[in-house]
């Protein structure tokens, strides 16, 4: 079930503009700051990733151009819109794939993946939920794989230039203010990471956080 809290559970209308909010939100930066990203995933032909919350593919799309056809894509999302869109996007690769399921309910996945890839979805979680999706990332790893979160890095939010500060308390929710303040690192060490890398982008308001298993 999803937390009152939160509103990484996208509705129909939302799922079909998703990507365009994120251009305009970013000011027709995203595109731009998402190949960056994945560019710091250190990935290479023939890795398999499994995407927590994949949303429209967009992503997805990406990375499968750098693992190549030998690589494979598992996209998780439980919006039906999110997963027609996915798969439309992505009908070009027939390695990735995309299925309804939830990410905080138990997986079945054991030491399967080289990457476990989530992107703006972590922080709309209660941490109880936090905590069952690492692990569910950590049992789909296999030894010495990597989970890259690409989410909001810790800051101080009082700090934010006020109409900004504004703009995200208004458009984001209760959860998300609250993962500021989380030591994300000592929740995945919590969990059985060990190493951590990480990377940041937009004056240090976002992270990439790599953490191996
Ligand atoms: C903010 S969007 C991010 C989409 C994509 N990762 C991106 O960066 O473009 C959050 C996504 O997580 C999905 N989602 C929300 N709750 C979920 C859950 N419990 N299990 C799986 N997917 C979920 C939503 O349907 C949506 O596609």
């Amino acid at each position: 079930m999803s937390s009152p809290r939160s509103r990484v559970e996208v509705g129909p209308a939302v799922a079909q503009h998703y990507d365009f909010f994120m251009n305009v939100i970013l000011l027709g930066y995203y595109p731009h700051l998402i190949r960056k990203v994945i560019n710091k995933m250190d990935l290479q032909p023939e890795l398999s990733i499994l995407d927590f919350g994949s949303g429209t593919g967009r992503n997805d799309c990406l990375m499968a151009r750098k693992i190549g056809p030998e690589g494979h894509i598992m996209g998780l999302d439980i919006s039906k819109e999110m997963l027609n869109l996915s798969r439309k996007r992505c009908h070009a690769y027939p390695n990735i794939e995309f299925r309804e399921q939830r990410i905080e309910m138990p997986l079945a996945y054991q030491e399967k993946f080289d990457r476990v890839f989530t992107s703006f979805v972590l922080h709309g979680f209660e941490d109880t939920q936090k905590i069952g999706i690492v692990n569910n990332a950590y049992n789909a790893l296999k030894p010495g794989g990597v989970l890259c979160i690409f989410d909001y890095n810790e800051f101080d939010l009082e700090r934010l230039w006020f109409p900004i500060r504004r703009a995200f308390i208004r458009g984001e929710c209760q959860l998300a203010s609250e993962f500021l303040k989380l030591d994300l690192k000592k929740m995945l060490s919590s969990q059985g990471f060990t190493t951590f890398k990480e990377e940041l982008f937009l004056g240090k308001h976002l992270r990439l956080l790599k953490a191996t298993k």
